[in-house]
C-alpha cells in the first residue's frame, strides 16, 4: 500500500464504490474486503464499514490497529445497539456514524479528523475504564457522539439513536448515584460531551427524586440528551474556546437553540415537548431569555426543569479555565435567580440532588 493512503474496510465491497470515490477526494483510498485478512500497511486513517457483531470480519482491522494504534478511524455503523457501539469503542472508534450517513458526510468527517486532530472523540476519559459507571458513561457518550456528528454532518439525527442512551444513564445514576456520575463525566475533555452528559445525569436524578414513572424518567433524560444538539452547528473555535466568549461569539453561540430546534424538526419523530426543550431551554420566566423571550406560563414545566439542570450543570462542570463550583455555591446561584427560574422546581431539584 502506498504511503498516505486511506483504507476502507468493508464487508460489502461491491456496494461501496460511492464511499471509495468520496474518500478518494480526501486521499488515495484502498478498498479492503473485510472477509479477507490483510497485512497491516502504511495508511493515514481508515473507515470501517462492516457488521461489528461478526468477530471474524475484524481480524484485518485489529492487525492494522495493533501496528498503528493512533490511526484516525471512523466507524460506519450497521446499527447503534449497545453491543455494536461497545465493539466500536473497543477498537478505538473516533466517531460512530449512523447507518444512513451519506458517503460525502463520511469523507468530510475523515477530512476533519485528518486536518484537526483535536476534534472530539468518543474515547472514554483516561483512568476510568473498567467500572460499570464508566462503561455507562461511555455508552451514553457514544450515543451523544453519533447524535452530534449526524447533526453536524447531515443536519438531522435519528430519534431511535437517542433512546440507546437512556438506560445507561438512568441505570448508572440510579445505582451508583449522582456523585459518581458527575465525577466520571467531568473527566471528559470535550466540553459539549461533558455538559450534555452532566445535564442528562441531573435530569435522571431530578426525575427519580420526583417519583416519575419509568416512561417519564426516560422522557426527561431524552430531552436532556438532545437539548444542546444545535451546538453541533456552532463553529468549533467558538464552541471549544478556552475562555469566556466575547459578545459577537456569544451571539453565535446563542443560535444553537433555534438551530437545534430546526435539526429536530428536520429529523421528525420528536414530540412537541422535546422540541420546546431544545428551542426554549434558555428562556427565563421574566422574559429575559432567548431565542423568543418567552415568559411565565408560556414556558412549559419540562422546559423549566431542563433549564434548572442546564444552569446547574454549567456551574458544576469542569472547564479548562476554572474549577467546578462547589455544589452548595451552585445552589445559592440557582436560588438567587428568583425572577427567572421556577423556585418550586429549584427546591425540588435541590432535594433530589441531596437524596441522590
Ligand atoms: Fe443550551
Ligand atoms: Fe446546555
Amino acid at each position: 500500500m502506498q504511503p498516505g493512503t486511506l483504507v476502507l474496510f468493508t464487508d460489502r465491497p461491491e456496494q461501496r464504490q460511492d464511499l471509495v470515490q468520496a474518500l478518494g477526494a480526501v486521499a488515495p483510498c484502498h478498498l479492503r474486503d473485510a472477509a479477507v485478512v490483510v497485512p497491516a500497511g502504511d495508511c493515514i486513517g481508515f473507515v470501517a464499514d462492516l457488521n461489528l457483531l461478526h468477530p471474524t470480519l475484524l481480524r484485518g482491522l485489529r492487525a492494522l490497529i495493533a501496528e498503528v494504534p493512533r490511526l484516525p478511524r471512523l466507524f460506519l455503523m450497521r446499527d447503534m445497539g449497545e453491543r455494536s457501539l461497545a465493539t466500536a469503542r473497543s477498537l478505538g472508534a473516533d466517531l460512530c456514524l449512523p447507518p444512513d450517513a451519506e458517503a460525502g458526510a463520511v469523507a468530510q468527517a475523515m477530512r476533519i479528523r485528518l486536518t484537526n486532530p483535536t476534534t472530539p472523540t468518543i474515547r472514554p476519559p483516561r483512568g476510568t475504564g473498567g467500572t460499570g459507571i464508566a462503561q455507562a458513561a461511555d455508552k451514553a457518550g457514544a450515543v451523544l457522539a453519533g447524535l452530534l456528528d449526524a447533526a453536524r454532518l447531515t443536519g438531522t439525527v435519528d430519534p431511535m439513536l437517542v433512546d440507546h442512551g437512556l438506560d445507561p444513564i438512568l441505570g448508572a445514576v440510579g445505582e451508583a448515584g449522582l456523585g459518581a456520575w458527575l465525577d466520571t463525566v467531568r473527566a471528559y475533555d470535550d466540553a459539549t460531551y461533558q455538559h450534555c452528559l452532566l445535564v442528562a445525569g441531573l435530569a435522571a436524578t431530578f426525575a427519580i427524586g420526583l417519583g416519575f414513572s419509568l416512561r417519564d424518567r426516560e422522557h426527561l433524560v431524552r430531552a436532556a440528551l438532545v437539548h444542546d444538539v444545535g451546538k453541533a452547528r456552532i463553529p468549533l473555535e467558538i464552541l471549544n474556546k478556552a475562555g469566556p466568549l466575547d459578545p459577537a461569539e456569544k451571539a453565535v453561540m446563542r443560535t444553537h437553540a433555534a438551530l437545534g430546534h430546526a435539526i429536530l424538526i428536520e429529523a421528525g419523530g420528536f414530540d412537541d415537548s422535546i422540541l420546546a426543550v431544545v428551542r426554549h431551554h434558555h428562556e427565563m420566566l421574566d422574559g429575559t431569555g432567548y431565542p423568543d423571550r418567552l415568559s411565565g406560563d408560556a414556558i412549559p414545566d419540562i422546559v423549566r426543569m431542563i433549564t434548572v439542570c442546564d444552569i446547574y450543570a454549567a456551574l458544576a462542570e469542569r472547564r479548562p479555565y476554572r474549577a467546578p463550583m462547589p455544589l452548595p455555591e451552585a445552589f445559592r446561584v440557582l436560588r438567587s435567580m428568583e425572577s427567572k427560574l421556577d423556585m418550586a422546581l429549584v427546591r425540588s431539584f435541590e432535594q433530589a440532588v441531596a437524596q441522590a
